[in-house]
C-alpha cells in the first residue's frame, strides 16, 4: 500500500507542473503526437486498440489509470465513443477535463477520481477496458 501511495503522490506531482517545451518535443518525437502521455503508449499503439476493441460511437469505453487523458480522449474523438477517465490525482484529471472541453468531447466524457482495486462501476456496465502504463 506504501507503495501505491508513493506511485500516486509521485503522479500528483507531475501533474501538477507545467508541461515544458522541451517535453512536448520529446513526446512528438517518441509517442507520435502531443497527446498528454505520461507512459509508452505510441499513437501508432493506441491506433491498434480500435479494432481490436470494436469501438464505435454508442460504445461505453473506461481507461484505467487515464492521467490525464491519454489514450481514453484520443480514442473518444477518433471512433465517437464515450469514455470514463478513472484515475487518483485530480491535477490529472483536471488536465483531462480541459483537454475534453477543448477538443468539443465533454459530453462524451466523465471524469471519475477511483483507484483501479476499488472501481465505483456496475458489473458489466463497459463496452471496453483499456489501461496504458498503468498495471
Ligand atoms: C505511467 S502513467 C500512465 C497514464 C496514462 N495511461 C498514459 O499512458 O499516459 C500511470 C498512471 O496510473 C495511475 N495509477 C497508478 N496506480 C493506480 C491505481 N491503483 N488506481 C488507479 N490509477 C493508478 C497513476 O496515477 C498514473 O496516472
Amino acid at each position: 500500500m506504501t507503495r501505491d501511495k508513493d506511485t500516486i503522490s509521485r503522479f500528483h506531482d507531475r501533474y501538477s507542473l507545467p508541461v515544458t517545451d522541451a517535453a512536448l518535443a520529446v513526446e512528438k518525437e517518441v509517442i507520435g503526437a502531443n497527446v498528454a502521455a505520461s507512459g509508452y503508449t505510441t499513437v501508432k499503439q493506441a491506433d491498434a486498440l480500435i479494432p481490436e476493441l470494436r469501438l464505435r460511437p454508442g460504445t461505453l469505453l473506461l481507461d484505467v489509470g487515464a492521467g490525464r487523458g491519454w489514450p481514453g480522449l484520443y480514442l473518444a474523438e477518433e471512433t465517437g465513443c464515450d469514455v470514463v477517465l478513472a484515475d487518483i490525482p485530480a491535477p490529472g484529471l483536471a488536465t483531462a477535463v480541459k483537454r475534453a472541453n477543448e477538443a468539443g468531447l465533454s459530453n462524451r466524457t466523465s471524469p471519475v477520481r477511483a483507484a483501479a482495486q476499488y472501481l465505483p462501476f456496475q458489473s458489466g456496465m463497459f463496452d471496453a477496458v483499456v489501461h496504458t502504463d498503468t498495471l
